[in-house]
């Protein structure tokens, strides 16, 4: 049996208490210790070192691996830390908080050549995998409209800490991120947008309600809907059994996906297909496609202990991530200027 590789933990919030709960579950990994300079509750829970500094953590353990889920606004420099020392990393999302400091980590990375794994764990999950192999197998013919929704009522405590209301967070680059990095996996590159936001439901100075138009490379259409303060059943998280904190509609479905050979719903990957003969007034037959209830999260991990073995590639690169966030910069500029946009890759 190979040794469990040492992993360190930056960043002991909400996200980085459940890093530790998957590593926990993985015998291939163990948590050896934890760096956060506001709290070492993690740590002396679990019973392993903490540091206040993450430097000064890297130096002394020397970890084989290191997880980071600090402050959106710390990823790029902490990340930075690690590659001088040759860790690899798993990222969380967003990659960076603007694409001048995507393009430092791109630099920094070809420096280096140390792996990371950025965290969009929705990529790791069974149905999506699933559906990107009926997608890429030609199920759907060519490839023609895109419909997406994560609307959902974020509790009002939610907004008690001050950055979750004002420029840097908002529903796109908090949640849609998600949607978007997904979407490009699923259908491919985005080519342009054009969007409108509103933040007239909470008055933040932050969007709660975005309508965005998205044009793929290969030709397709697509619209994402968004917002954090309605009243609505239809979203991955509530649609898919993964973040613990959503209630469940589990039979909702949050993308439709339709092409000239055939049309998908996800998550429940119900594909609708015309039996001998195509036209409206036939009925269409469907086929339920089936897939594992594994967790996203805990796959990433067992990916990332690949990755960081060496014995895999990312599966979600910091370039490739930059990507969504370069189309995120669009979608604002395109909300500001009322102008379509095309995304400008780092
Ligand atoms: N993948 C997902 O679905 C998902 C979900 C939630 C959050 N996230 C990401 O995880 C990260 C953390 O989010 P969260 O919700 O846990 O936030 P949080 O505020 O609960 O936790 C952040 C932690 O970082 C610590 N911290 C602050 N400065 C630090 C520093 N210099 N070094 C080390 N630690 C420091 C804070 O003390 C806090 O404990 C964010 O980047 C967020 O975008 C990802």
């Amino acid at each position: 049996m190979t040794t469990p590789l040492k992993i360190a933990l930056i960043g002991a919030g909400a996200m980085g208490r459940q890093h530790a709960g998957y590593i926990a579950k993985e015998s291939a990994a163990s948590l050896v210790a934890i760096a956060d300079p506001f709290s070492s509750a993690l740590a002396d829970e679990i019973g392993i070192k903490h540091f206040a500094g993450h430097c000064e953590m890297l130096d002394q353990v020397r970890p084989d691996a290191v997880i980071i889920a600090n402050p959106n606004d710390l990823h790029v420099t902490t990340a930075i830390d690690c590659l001088e020392r040759g860790i690899p990393n798993l990222l969380e999302k967003p990659v960076a908080c603007s694409r001048e400091e995507a393009s430092q980590l791109i630099a920094a990375q070809q420096r280096h050549s140390v792996p990371i794994l950025v965290g969009h764990h929705r990529r790791h999950n069974p149905v999506a995998e699933r559906a990107k192999a009926i997608i890429d197998e030609g199920r759907l013919g060519r490839l023609a409209t895109v419909t997406g929704m994560w609307q959902t009522c974020k509790p009002d405590d939610y907004f008690s800490m001050e950055w979750r209301r004002r420029p840097g967070a908002g529903v796109i680059l908090i949640n849609l991120v998600h949607d978007l990095d997904l979407l490009r996996h699923l259908c491919g590159e985005i080519a342009s947008v054009q969007a409108m936001t509103q933040n007239s439901l909470r008055g933040f100075e932050v969007e709660d309600s975005a309508v965005i138009q998205l044009e793929f490379a290969n030709g397709a259409l697509g619209s994402l809907t968004g917002s954090d303060a309605v009243v609505s059943p239809w979203g991955w998280d509530q649609n898919v059994n993964e973040v613990p904190i959503f209630a469940k509609h589990l039979e909702q479905s949050c993308y439709f996906l339709a092409g000239s050979e055939g049309a998908l719903s996800i998550p429940q990957l119900t594909l609708w297909r015309y039996g001998d003969t195509r036209g409206w007034q036939h009925q269409l037959v469907c086929e339920s496609h089936r897939y594992p209830q594994d967790s996203a999260q805990q796959r990433q991990l067992a990916h990332f202990l690949k990755v960081a073995r060496g014995l895999a590639e990312p599966l979600v690169s910091v370039a490739d991530a930059a990507r969504t966030l370069a189309v995120i910069d669009a979608i604002q500029e395109a909300a500001r200027t009322g102008q379509r946009q095309v995304p400008l890759t780092p």
